[in-house]
């Protein structure tokens, strides 16, 4: 039985004076299985919206329910049920050390020493970084902490995946890597959401294809229905098939 993530009427605004809402309205049903991509303008509210998703930020309006049950009751702790390794990932490693960030994650789940030092090296073998284990993250190349974000963020066990432009940075062989990674997780199980201004590298993995547009879900459905729409909305359509549209092609 698969889980859902659901957004139901979520709006969102920060300065209370202008009343300008960031977030309108926002209906949502994520399931785990499915891979779905996020476009949309810069400035349009996606990277709110993954945070609202992991509960970051509170919704002034509307409610976010994993497998039905509210936030926050549904977590015990941020980052369990839903991971999201964000736009900028250096602002979420929290060790001094590659192995150390991994571990602090393992932390959360309440896991013997033992067995955190055995997953630990099994997610360090994983994202490629035994030989940088000991090195401080600050100095990783970006990619390199890109993989370790994920890492960490996978050692939670999350049901959902969020990436917010998660192939900023990366070459090629890097964004061929990660696009192997989705695919694994997702027949895991893993309900993932990607966010990306770059469809070509992606779409012909996705189920679902989502696009925000000031604050709105103003297309959500398969990619093929909602391709023709994109360039509405700020979102560059690449051309050819959409078989074609991913790096792995
Ligand atoms: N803390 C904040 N205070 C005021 N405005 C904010 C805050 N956080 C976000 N915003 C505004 O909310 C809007 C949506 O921001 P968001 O980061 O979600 O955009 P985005 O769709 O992720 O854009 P990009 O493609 O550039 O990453 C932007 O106009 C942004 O300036
Ligand atoms: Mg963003």
């Amino acid at each position: 039985m698969g889980l859902s993530l659901r957004v139901e009427g979520v709006s969102l605004w920060l300065d209370r004076l202008s009343q300008k809402k960031l977030l309108q309205e926002i209906h949502l049903d994520l399931m785990t299985g499915e891979l779905s991509v996020m476009v949309g303008a810069n400035g349009s509210g996606k990277s709110l919206l993954l945070q609202v998703l992991t509960g970051l930020h509170r919704p002034q309006e509307g409610r976010v329910l994993l497998g039905g049950v509210p936030f926050p009751r549904a977590y015990k702790s941020l980052g369990q049920g839903v991971g999201i390794v964000t736009q900028n990932p250096r602002t979420q490693i929290l060790g001094q050390t590659v192995e150390e960030d991994i571990l602090l994650s393992l932390e959360i789940l309440g896991l013997d020493r033992a067995t955190q030092k055995f997953e630990c090296e099994k997610l360090l073998r994983w994202a490629g970084l035994v030989d940088h284990h000991k090195q401080d993250p600050a100095t990783l190349s970006g990619g390199e902490l890109r993989r370790l974000s994920l890492a960490s963020v996978l050692a939670m066990k999350p049901e959902f995946i969020l990436l917010d432009e998660p192939f900023n940075g990366l070459d090629y062989p890097g964004v061929q890597d990660l696009l192997r990674i989705l695919i694994d997780l997702k027949s895991q199980g893993k309900g993932i959401l990607a966010v990306t201004h770059h469809l070509d590298q992606i779409l012909a993995l996705a189920d679902r294809l989502l696009v925000i547009g000031q604050g709105r879900v103003v297309a959500d459905g398969l990619p093929s229905r909602v391709l023709p729409h994109v360039e509405d909305h700020g979102v560059r359509r690449p051309p050819g098939k959409i078989e074609e549209m991913s790096w792995l092609a």
